[in-house]
């Protein structure tokens, strides 16, 4: 059961779904936040897509619990 009711599947900046993003990825080689950003602008925009991106990439799940303070954390730890 989600927390929130609805997973969230996409960029809310750009036309972007988190299926269609980790498709092109698997075709293009891209195995980063940083080239996925780069080539689709998904993720320069407000960025909160980005953590979702990050466990696309991690888990090749393409829908996702709303994550909770505590999980963007271990995101943005990764980061720096
Ligand atoms: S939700 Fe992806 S850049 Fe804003």
């Amino acid at each position: 059961m989600l927390r929130y009711g609805k997973p969230v599947r996409s960029c809310i900046c750009y036309p972007h779904t988190f299926a269609q993003l980790k498709e092109e990825a698997a075709q293009k080689g891209w195995t980063s936040v940083r080239e996925i950003t780069e080539a689709e602008a998904s993720g320069s925009g407000c960025g909160m897509c980005m953590p979702y991106l990050q466990k696309m990439i991690d888990t090749g799940e393409v829908a996702f619990e709303v994550m909770l303070t505590d999980e963007l954390k271990v995101f943005l730890a990764k980061e720096n």
